[in-house]
């Protein structure tokens, strides 16, 4: 039994890299933002506006050591969060648990989160140059734990396929 588990912050492309890399390794692919929403009903976004953030991360803990501790081997991405609280990042490294953290600039962070729909309830009040100086702070208060991860890989300037291929030759 394996779990590999992608990380990193919103916008580095945890979710689509979860489904590709499912391709190559025969695994189920999960992903712990979906589980929540399935689990309660509500989106990410209607949790943070109608029950607050505190309640999410609790949720995210609780359903994250469920799927960690299960028996079934599975590729899970987590929310950009979740290795940031609840103590979530001693989990990254557990016995059948690699973990693989998407390492993207602010840069490039920034050029795709700048670009998609205001469904990030954490970036949803930002405008431009706030959301790109909340990036470069929020990146660098988060990096402790992204940087407990079994595995780096660098996503800058890199297409889908090339991020897939390296994470594949760092499971061989
Ligand atoms: C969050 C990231 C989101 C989601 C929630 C909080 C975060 O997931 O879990 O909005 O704290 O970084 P993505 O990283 O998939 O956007």
């Amino acid at each position: 039994m394996i779990k590999i588990v992608i990380i990193g912050y919103m916008g580095s492309g945890k979710t689509t890299i979860a489904k590709l890399l499912s391709k190559k390794v025969p695994m189920e692919v999960f992903d712990l933002d979906k589980i929540i929403e399935e689990r309660t009903n509500l989106s990410v976004k209607d949790i943070f506006e109608t029950k607050g953030e505190i309640y999410f991360r609790k949720l995210e803990h609780q359903f994250f050591s469920e799927l960690i501790s299960n028996n079934e081997s599975m590729i899970l991405s987590l929310g950009g969060g979740a290795p940031c609280y609840a103590n979530n990042h001693l989990l990254l490294n557990g016995d059948n648990v690699v973990s693989i953290y998407l390492k993207a600039s602010i840069d490039t962070l920034y050029e795709r989160l700048a670009m998609v729909e205001p469904d990030r309830p954490l970036l949803n009040d930002l405008n431009q140059k706030e959301m790109k100086e909340f990036i470069a702070k929020h990146l660098f208060d988060r990096s402790f734990y992204y940087n407990q991860a079994t595995h780096k890989v660098v996503v800058d300037g890199k297409d889908t396929e090339e991020i897939v291929a390296e994470i594949v030759q760092l499971l061989a």
